[in-house]
């Protein structure tokens, strides 16, 4: 049978630019790993301005954008989707503050970021973001539904 409902709760991670040339892909999705989080879609891609206006349509107007956008386009990214018990919330906390002075050692940000325009990582801010923003990188059949039999394991 499927999971219950409460194991189903998804999140949108990006991997940024800067994290892939630095070859840190697979450092990030080890943490969510060994977190017990499910791994539902993953995929590289160049994104272009179209998408990013849609998923920081909250940023538009800050003076920070225009950097952003260049930041956020200057090479292939990796887009996947965690699931899991309070996936959201778990993961803004291993992500860490926003502004990496400020992110706690231990976190991705305390750990791999120096500066809040290069910090690694994002992740959705709430449910509903989530839902909007996985929407905006995946198309539907793109998520994966599999049991990986650990029910136990990941409460
Ligand atoms: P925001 O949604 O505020 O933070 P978070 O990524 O932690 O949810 O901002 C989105 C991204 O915008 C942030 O990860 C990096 C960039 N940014 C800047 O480049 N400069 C800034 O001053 C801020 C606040 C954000």
């Amino acid at each position: 049978g499927s999971a219950p409902p409460e194991l189903q709760e998804k999140t949108l991670v990006l991997v940024k630019p800067d994290a892939v040339q630095r070859r840190l892909v697979g450092t990030v999705i080890q943490r969510f790993e060994r977190r017990g989080f499910k791994l539902v879609a993953m995929k590289l891609l160049q994104a272009d301005r179209g998408l990013l206006d849609k998923h920081y349509q909250q940023l538009q107007q800050k003076p920070f954008y225009p950097a952003l956008l260049a930041y956020m386009t200057s090479g292939p990214l990796v887009a996947m989707v965690w699931e899991g018990y309070n996936v959201v919330r778990s993961t803004r906390a291993m992500v860490g503050d926003t502004d990496s002075a400020m992110a706690a050692a231990g976190t991705i940000r305390g750990d791999l970021s120096m500066h809040v325009s290069r910090n690694v990582v994002h992740a959705s801010d709430s449910v509903e973001t989530a839902q909007r923003e996985i929407s905006f990188w995946f198309q539907r059949d793109e998520l994966v539904a599999w049991e990986s039999g650990d029910r136990d394991y990941t409460y």
